[in-house]
Formats: C-alpha cells, structure tokens, sequence
C-alpha cells in the first residue's frame, strides 16, 4: 500500500475557507514506543477506585490541571461538551452527602436498584452510607451539556455528549491517578440535586461525582480482577 492519496485533507477549497496548521508530532523511537506503552498499562492497572479518602488537604492547582488533561478529550463536532464544578467547601460537601444519601437510601433499602442490580454490585459491598463524600478534600461534579445555550439564548445542538463526555471522564482519572491521587466514579442516582446544590442550569446533566483526595492509610478494595486480552480483543 502506498501512501499516496487521491482526496488530500485538507483540500486546497478547505483549507481556503477555515483554518488549518501542520500537526507536531513527535516520533518516538520504537524501543522507547515499547518501554512507554508498557510503563503506561502498568501504571494504569494499579488504579482502583477507593471509598474511604483521607482529609487531607489537596492543593487545588492539581484538580485544575487533572480538568485541563479531561478537557484535551476529543469530542463530537468539537463541541467540549463537559462542565467540571469543584469544591472543597465543607456545607456544600455536606449537601451533597446528605442528598447522595438520600437517593441511595431508596436505590439499596427501597428496592430502586433491581435484584439483579444488587446482585451485580454484591462483591463490592456497597451501601447507602456515603461518608466519604464529606470527608474527601474535594468533590468534582461533572456535568454534560446536552445542549449549548447561545448568548441570544437560542439552544445549539452538541453531538454525541455521552461519548464525548465520558471519553473526557477517562481522561480525568487517568491524570488523577498519574499524579498520584484517589478518586471513586460515583452515581447516586438520580442526581439532579446536584444541579440544585450547585447551582448549574437546565442544559447541564449530572454525570459522574469524583470525591478524589489520598487513600486513608489502610484503605481495602474488592479483590476483583480485570478481563484478560483474549477476552475483550479480537483480531481479524
Ligand atoms: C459509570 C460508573 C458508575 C459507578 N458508580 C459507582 C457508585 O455509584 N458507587 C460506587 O461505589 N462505585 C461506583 N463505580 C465504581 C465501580 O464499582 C468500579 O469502577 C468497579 O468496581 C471496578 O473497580 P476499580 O475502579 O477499582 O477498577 C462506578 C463506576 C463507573 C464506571
């Protein structure tokens, strides 16, 4: 196969209409492609998520940079369509624990969550007590925009927000945990008392909550393991 392309991107009409720039790319060298690869899966496969988070504080240049990684995310149409609302201050944490617990209440003691449901999620032992929430140093509520609200209000459609915005949720724990912090990828659900407690607009749905800090000394987490290659990779 040859690297010749009949139809060039971007064509000379293109690129006299919008603008473009030649990409920076860095090549590596293959041994080192091997070595970083491997460094990278290692790393990434000791991340768990933890439930019990120390006090300790975190300082906030290190949540803003882990939302400056989740925002390089690729996303529909280019519309970035993600909201990442953070705090540390402690009523609003309490809030927020307080209706998390609320709504987890009735998905594990009314029934909300199914048999098969509760089956599922069995060997991690969860329960509606969420005092972590209160004591992690921060929680990141992450928001998607299921549409953009103009400046003349007019609502602008945004393309495949769940894709997007949770391609920018893996983005977000993977530089948690490469700068060496814990997070849980929590839904108490429903979560609309989060756009209540945190004041964001109709447009913004609750994604994902991240209570994120240091792992309390000690911490414990199911013994689960991961699918091996051969069971999620198939080469044609
Ligand atoms: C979309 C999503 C929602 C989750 N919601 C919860 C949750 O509400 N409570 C909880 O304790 N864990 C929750 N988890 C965490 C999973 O239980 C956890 O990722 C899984 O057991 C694998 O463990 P690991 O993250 O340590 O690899 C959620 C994970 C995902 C991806």
């Amino acid at each position: 196969m040859s690297d010749h392309y009949e139809y060039p991107y971007p064509s000379t009409e293109l690129e006299s209409q919008y603008p473009f720039h030649s990409y920076d790319y860095q090549r590596i060298p293959e041994h080192d492609m091997q070595q970083r690869a491997l460094s990278f899966f290692e790393e990434m496969n000791t991340r768990r998520s933890i439930r019990m988070f120390s006090s300790e504080p975190v300082p906030q240049q290190l949540i803003e940079l882990a939302v400056r990684t989740a925002s390089t995310a690729p996303s529909g149409a280019h519309k970035q369509p993600w909201t990442f609302v953070a705090t540390q201050n402690r009523d609003i944490k309490k809030a927020i624990r307080d209706a998390a617990e609320e709504e987890e209440r009735t998905n594990y003691l009314e029934n909300r969550m199914n048999a098969d449901w509760q089956h599922a999620i069995a060997p991690l032992g969860t329960d509606h007590h969420k005092e972590f929430l209160e004591i992690a140093p921060w929680i990141v509520v992450l928001f998607e925009q299921r549409y953009e609200i103009a400046e003349d209000e007019s609502q602008l459609k945004n393309y495949y927000v769940k894709e997007s915005v949770g391609i920018a949720a893996g983005l977000f724990i993977a530089a948690l945990h490469q700068m060496g912090l814990s997070t849980l990828t929590h839904t108490p659900s429903p979560m609309k008392f989060l756009n209540h407690i945190l004041e964001r607009p109709t447009n913004e749905r609750p994604f994902c909550l991240f209570p994120i800090g240091y792992p309390l000394d000690g911490v414990k987490v199911p013994d689960i393991r991961r699918k091996e290659l051969n069971e999620i990779f198939y080469l044609l």
